[in-house]
């Protein structure tokens, strides 16, 4: 009989933010490819192990990680860990992210700082991480999740979380070129109207309205994000770098 070829196999993976929702369908979906994934979560230990749990059943190695990506010496500690448990990091998917809403004139310094420090900060310092083992192995694969109101602002959810997002898809663009001759690979995914615990405040209205206003016709899952993402983070995309690929249900056709 023949053995089904696992995309990742061999490969090892960090994936911020994956007790639940986006991240979550990342993990699963990388293990059920035969990658060793690390669960990283910053609250939530009883959902990362749930995830940890489901991976281990499909046969791949996993362990949670907890650290808030926002600051440095958590991440140096979940880089740290997921070395010395795997030996390599060949992936890292920054899906961490946080949301904010309001009007410019109600948004607090507070505010604005901590979904820049989550959403922007966090992915940078991942990657000043991760980027030396990635040069020395001259293998590596990053992958941003980004966001459709990076590319063209959001009413409701703007301007901190589409500024934040904006700085991560060029950011991107910025590594993509500059780590291009060391084999690393950085690309962004920019979902829209994915259902995770973060879209909790579309209510039932809301999400119809959306569904029927895409030319799909229906919202997205976890599992159409982790699909793009895995594309990205599979060997078979090598010529591929700096590109944000849409997972929008068609809402938005160029970037
Ligand atoms: N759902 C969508 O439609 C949509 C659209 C565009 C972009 N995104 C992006 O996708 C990513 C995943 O979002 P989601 O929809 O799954 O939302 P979510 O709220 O379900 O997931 C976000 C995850 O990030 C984690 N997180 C938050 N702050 C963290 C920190 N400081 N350190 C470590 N982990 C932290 C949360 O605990 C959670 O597990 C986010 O970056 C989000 O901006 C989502």
């Amino acid at each position: 009989m023949n053995k089904k070829i696992k995309k990742l196999d061999g490969k090892t993976a960090i994936i911020t933010g994956s007790s639940n929702g986006i991240g979550k369908g990342i993990a699963l979906l990388f293990g059920r490819e035969g990658a060793n994934v690390i669960v990283n979560y910053s609250k939530s230990e009883s959902k990362a192990l749930e995830v940890v749990s489901e991976i281990e059943r499909s046969g791949s190695r996993t362990m949670a990680v907890k650290a808030d990506v926002s600051k440095v010496e958590d991440v140096k500690k979940l880089i740290g860990t997921c070395l010395d448990s795997f030996g390599r990091i060949d992936i890292l998917v920054n899906n961490a992210g946080i949301l904010s809403f309001g009007q410019i004139e109600e948004i607090s310094d507070e505010v604005l700082k901590r979904v820049f420090e989550v959403n922007v900060f966090g992915t940078f310092y991942c990657c000043r991480e991760v980027v030396p083992v990635m040069k020395k192995q001259n293998y590596g694969k990053i992958v941003n999740i980004s966001s459709i109101s990076g590319q063209r602002g959001d009413n409701t959810t703007a301007p901190v979380y589409g500024a934040s997002k904006g700085a991560m898809s060029v950011l991107t663009k910025s590594l993509a070129r500059q780590l291009g001759p060391f084999g690393i690979n950085v690309n962004a995914v920019a979902p829209h109207a994915v259902i995770t615990p973060m879209m909790d405040y579309w209510d039932d209205a809301k999400r119809k309205q959306v569904a029927q206003s895409l030319p799909v016709r229906r919202l997205g899952t976890p599992e159409d994000v982790a699909v793009a993402t895995l594309f990205l983070s599979q060997d078979e995309s090598n010529f591929i770098t700096g590109q944000i690929i849409n997972v929008n249900g068609g809402f938005l056709m160029d970037s």
